[in-house]
């Protein structure tokens, strides 16, 4: 195992895209930020320096950073911001996983911009057929706004924020937009086998992702293994990444790539195709080829398609090897969350928000979770104060309800408060991920930060405790830190426990994050040296 050291410049750069010149935050003068390679085990040490005039943070999306909390990253939870002129060294190790991750800025709306992918090698050998080649496609989306002023404009009037102008595919828009010919191209060899690496990037929408006249097999998602999956289209929720093969069998030629947003209501979306070029190459072809053939489409999928989205996030099982953590058996925390969005009074920083109406807000058992200002959940844990937050975040909602019916039976009316649930060391903790259709229905992205989770089921409808257990996956259950909780529909997750901190749950889609769809849970220190929060590292940025 090595050290690994990268430096993160952070700082302004002027843009153009579908014709409109952007000033926008990014690393070291790049969007995507620069890709960080690593092998299982090493140790990471990412030197952030904050040149730009925004505060910030840094999220190592999906890494457990096993007593590592400091360098989680998210902006008033495990740390207050590096601001302007400032600098951090994020540092942590990469163990006992495998596969694509990324990183991003948690705090504003900066990951609209500051984000790239974090890949992390075996030591040995994938656990499928070599490929031939590997190549990381990073989905994003666009503003031709400062995504700051986007935020901060939604969070003034206590509503939802602006759509995005576009979707990218490695930072580019594509060829469908107007003013666009920025387009990302992947040279393909005839016969070979591609590992893909594909990660949704984007801000606030789930993607449809196909490739016409190819089809893909699933190895990994969200860096742990699958049984080979073999599917036409792939598709994601925001913080999700997927890992497959693909061979080039198609007859040599051109083939668009394509990325759309998949929505499960009809409220106002970005409904553009992001677009990028299989090509391939000519010249070690072994065929007659056109020589500039026209690329054909993918047909994609309606963007309601939601039998095609569930199929595909309940298709894949994880691949059960020696060594890899089995689902625990024993529960000694049961919870259930019902989450959605409602209203809540106006909070002081919504200076422009509707007394009358109130302002959007979501909520977790009708807590609306509420960022602290001065100091970071992390730290007030670590000192024993507990003035900044409550350990009494809810096990269940007070009222059980028709969740799937847009009749509110439970107020819509929810409270901010920052609580937390408070864990023993290595407990086991089973959750019912309930989305609720209050204020209209919503696929929501769940993530825990600091664990990957087992996703033992998932359906639509309310969460019925006896059809659930009928359908629990023991076996070979997904491992994912992000799950795509169905509209009107349930999933269980369970996890253990075993990593001492304070690590927030929270919606991926980022613009209810403001709104309040989080919970953090509180880990108490273990009996064993190894179970014992570190001290925050010397340099760890003060408010
Ligand atoms: Cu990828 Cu809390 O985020």
């Amino acid at each position: 195992a090595k050290i690994v050291r990268r430096t993160f410049h952070v700082g302004n750069l002027t843009i153009t895209r579908l014709c409109q010149s952007t000033v926008i935050t990014a690393v070291n003068g790049k969007i995507p930020g620069p890709t960080i390679d690593v092998h299982e085990g090493d140790t990471l040490v990412v030197h952030v320096i904050n040149e730009s005039p925004y505060d910030l943070t840094i999220h190592w999306h999906g890494i457990f950073q096993k007593l590592s909390p400091w360098a989680d990253g998210p902006n008033m939870i495990t740390q207050c911001p590096i601001q302007p002129g400032g600098s951090y060294a994020y540092k942590f190790n990469v163990t006992g996983q495998e596969g694509t991750l990324w990183w991003h800025a948690h705090v504003s709306y900066l990951r609209a911009t500051v984000y790239g992918p974090l890949i992390i090698r075996p030591r040995e050998a994938y656990p499928f057929p070599k490929p031939d080649k590997e190549t990381t496609i990073i989905l994003g989306e666009w503003w031709n706004d400062n995504v700051v002023d986007v935020d901060t404009q939604a969070v003034l009037t206590g509503g939802t924020p602006k759509i995005s102008d576009a979707f990218t595919i490695n930072g580019k828009p594509g060829d469908q937009y107007n003013c666009s010919k920025d387009m990302h191209r992947l040279t393909v060899d005839s016969g070979k086998t591609y590992l893909l690496r594909i990660i949704n990037a984007a801000v606030d929408h789930q993607l449809f992702f196909k490739i016409a006249g190819h089809s893909f097999t699933v190895v990994a998602i969200d860096a742990t293994y699958t049984n080979p999956y073999t599917t036409d289209v792939i598709v994601t929720a925001p913080g999700q990444t997927v890992d497959a093969l693909m061979v080039a069998d198609a007859s040599p030629s051109q083939y668009y790539m394509s990325v759309k947003a998949y929505v499960s209501s009809n409220s106002p979306y970005n409904n553009s195709t992001s677009t990028a070029i299989v090509q391939y190459n000519y010249k070690t072809s072994t065929s007659p080829l056109p020589l500039k053939s026209k690329a054909t489409m993918p047909v994609m999928p309606a963007a309601t398609d939601i039998n095609t989205a569930h199929r595909f996030y309940t298709g894949p099982t994880s691949l059960v090897r020696s060594g890899n953590p089995t689902v625990p058996l024993q529960v000694s925390t049961h919870m259930f969350i019902a989450f959605g969005l409602g209203v809540a009074a106006c909070q002081p920083q919504q200076l422009l928000c509707n007394q009358t109406t109130g302002a959007l807000a979501a909520s977790m058992n009708n807590v609306s979770f509420q960022f602290p200002t001065d100091r970071s959940l992390l730290e007030a844990h670590y000192r024993g104060e507990n003035s900044v937050y409550t350990a009494d975040f809810p096990n269940k909602p007070t009222v059980l309800y028709d969740f799937t019916s847009n009749k509110i039976s439970m107020g819509p009316f929810t409270e901010k408060a920052t609580k937390v649930k408070r864990l023993r060391y290595n407990e086991t903790v089973e959750l019912v991920l309930q989305n609720t259709a209050i204020l209209g229905t919503e696929s929501h992205p769940i993530h825990l930060h600091g664990f990957n989770f087992f996703v033992l089921a998932q359906d639509f409808g309310n969460y019925d405790e006896f059809k659930a257990r009928a359908m629990y996956n023991l076996i070979d259950p997904q491992v994912r830190n992000t799950v795509a909780v169905p509209a009107g529909g349930w999933a269980v997750i369970r996890f253990v426990a075993n990593n001492p901190g304070t690590w927030i749950m929270h919606c991926h889609l980022d613009m209810h994050l403001p709104m309040g769809l989080a919970m953090v849970f509180e880990v108490e220190d273990g009996p064993t040296p190894d179970a014992i929060l570190p001290p925050p590292p010397s340099d760890f940025p003060i408010c």
